[in-house]
């Protein structure tokens, strides 16, 4: 969960290590650093705080290099403070090292190093690290730091520099993201493809291990053995616009905005004109045969793992258990040889789903990526992967990914009701009829985002909402309740609302607020009752139903109408006003709404 940068060209590192580290703020923002080689020696600049207490350090010195690499830092060990942020050097300043990931055996190797009579400076546990790789280091960088490596426990993205060798950058990963950007006499490193955008397409992606040697003239990548690796060139797709806020105030409202288009890229290719479904990367799992299917994830995706319970077992008739990430492995999970899994992970690189897949694969499951980041981690190590192609999300609230993982995930369902005979075609295809309409209906519900926004503006200052569903519903209260925490700071819960009364409605007093999803046909008669219950104890109700049912405006004080599509579909445009709603609540209180306290986008330690 934090962010690197390193270049070495014919220009002047500082200004690219910044831009680079602008771009990646979303992955950690409690302090900044960097290090630049200049005349026959190192200077490090890091301070704590944001990227603009950065820029004021170095605003008062003359930095001048073409060799040097920066990070942005969200803490895990040791707290936000300026030693502690990084690069780290070893105590003479040959060695600097920036770091992403958690060392987890780096209190063995500091007493040893101790022992040998190394002063450590910082509680972190990358400057062991750069103290390693000085320890070994005679006169040859990359095998130094290959030796180093190989002590370490743990996972690691490093970029490193060395006083004696300006020539060159090292760059190393296990478990944490890098990609290698490649220019024209100069090459970069980043956590990530925005950090590189301004000045290259053209990218390796680093696998699990593996090194890459940067000059200004190549760039060579060598297993953790030494030996040399072929590997391919990414062009990059994406537009800086795609990386910035593209005219809105913030990223998340830009994301949520970019949903019709995200729905609509992730379902091209996917969807034929005769509307039968194409995963032919799945083409090749015994589906018939599957006994069980798991479903892991944290957080939003996790949310949509639970809409996917729901709708492959009422499609494909085959049973589904769905977790936490951070709960499956803990739980001794009985998994069968020839069982399917499905990972759901926006990054790609969310260490405890990471673990979940390990276990899975450990144990013979098959395992089924849904990301939204190429080349990411746990895109890698699935055994399939179907992209969201919802584009870069940095906002730390996921949105557009959570829509497009909700499509994909009702895509597979699909795929696997026709595989096992479990649904008529002609049902089959009426749904994926109606999905490929939901781009013009969930920009149908955003062209109406004020009615929303008068909602919010009414109740931001509320102290604690709770949101309630049944079925699918109650799913979608789970993401809407999250979206308004995390950005809004508002305590929430999302309940089944068929559970109120076995003791939480004795916390709905005059004036609560209740969000109440009442979009199921079949639902919706009872979420009437348990509307009119928590009414009768004084609570302020916004309902969120599919047009045409105008029965809720006698019990609801605010009624949303959602398009009408296939009840089925309904989270993936259903959870649009709620993404709204946290918005502007988040807005209206005057929070980070795109850096929101405490959290970071990617959650790449345990
Ligand atoms: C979503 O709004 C949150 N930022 C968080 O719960 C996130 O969904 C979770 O950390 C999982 O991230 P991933 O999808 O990248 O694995």
């Amino acid at each position: 969960m934090c962010g690197i940068v390193g270049y070495i060209g014919h220009q002047q590192a500082v200004p690219i290590l910044l831009n680079g580290l602008k771009r990646l703020e979303y992955r950690g923002y409690d302090s900044a650093g960097v290090a630049v080689y200049q005349g026959d020696s190192i200077e490090v600049i890091k301070a704590k705080g944001r990227l603009n207490v950065l820029e004021s350090a170095l605003a008062g010195r003359e930095l001048r290099g073409t060799l040097g690499i920066g990070h942005t830092r969200w803490a895990t060990h040791g707290e936000p403070s300026d030693v502690n942020s990084h690069p780290h050097t070893d105590a003479s300043g040959e060695i600097a090292v920036v770091h992403n990931g958690i060392i987890e055996n780096y209190i063995r190797i500091k007493q040893w190093l101790q022992e040998q009579g190394t002063n450590f400076v910082s509680d972190t546990d990358t400057e062991v690290i750069a103290h390693l790789i000085h320890h070994f280091y005679e006169d040859d960088l990359l095998s130094a730091v290959q030796r180093a490596v190989s002590y370490l426990e743990g996972s690691y993205a490093l970029a490193v520099m060395c006083r004696r060798e300006p020539d060159k950058l090292i760059a190393v990963r296990k478990d944490s993201p890098l990609i290698i950007g490649l220019g024209d006499g100069e090459n970069f490193i980043a956590s990530d493809i925005p950090a590189i955008l301004p000045y290259t397409r053209e990218v390796y992606f680093l696998n699990d291990k593996e090194l890459a040697v940067l000059t200004c003239d190549g760039v060579s990548i060598k297993d953790e053995y030494g030996r040399d690796i072929k590997r391919d060139v990414y062009h990059v797709t994406w537009d800086i616009e795609a990386a910035e806020k593209g005219g809105f105030e913030h990223f998340m409202l830009k994301e949520i905005h970019e949903q019709p288009k995200a729905l609509r890229d992730t379902m091209a290719s996917r969807i034929a004109h005769d509307l039968s479904i194409n995963l032919h990367d799945l083409d090749d799992i015994d589906i018939e045969k599957a006994g069980k299917l798991f479903i892991v994830a944290c957080g939003t995706a996790y949310h949509a793992g639970v809409v996917g319970k729901y709708l492959i077992e009422r499609m494909a008739r085959l049973p589904v258990e769905v977790d936490i990430a951070s709960e499956f492995r803990y739980r001794q999970p009985i998994i069968s040889k020839g069982d399917l899994a499905i990972v759901i992970s926006q990054s790609g690189e969310t260490a405890d789903t990471l673990a979940a897949l390990r276990e899975l694969k450990r144990q013979g499951a098959t395992v089924i990526a849904i990301a939204n980041v190429v080349g990411s981690t746990i895109t890698r190590e699935a055994n399939k992967v179907l992209y969201t192609w919802a584009g870069p999300e940095i906002a730390v609230a996921s949105t557009k990914a959570y829509t497009t993982q909700l499509l994909v995930i009702t895509m597979i369902a699909l795929y696997m009701a026709k595989r096992r005979g479990a649904m008529k075609q002609r049902n089959i295809d009426d749904i994926v009829s109606d999905i490929i309409k939901l781009p013009d209906k969930a920009q149908s519900i955003l062209n109406g985002k004020e009615a929303v926004q008068h909602y919010a503006a009414q109740h931001f200052s509320a102290h604690s909402i709770f949101f309630i569903g049944r079925g699918l519903d109650y799913a979608l209260a789970m993401e809407g309740s999250l979206k308004l925490k995390e950005i809004s700071y508002i305590h929430s819960e999302a309940y089944a609302a068929g559970e109120l009364k076995h003791g939480t409605i004795a916390l709905i007093e005059p004036g609560t607020l209740v969000v109440a999803l009442a979009t199921q046909p079949e639902l919706f008669d009872k979420m009437l009752s348990n509307i009119k219950e928590v009414k009768a104890r004084g609570a302020v109700v916004m309902a969120v139903v599919q047009e045409g049912n105008t029965a809720i405006e006698d019990v609801a004080d605010y009624v949303i109408y959602l398009p009408d599509t296939s009840s089925w579909l309904v989270p993936m445009l259903g959870v649009i006003p709620l993404q709204l709603f946290a918005y502007y609540t988040a807005l209206y209180k005057g929070c980070d709404v795109d850096k929101p306290r405490n959290l970071a986008k990617s959650v790449t330690v345990e």
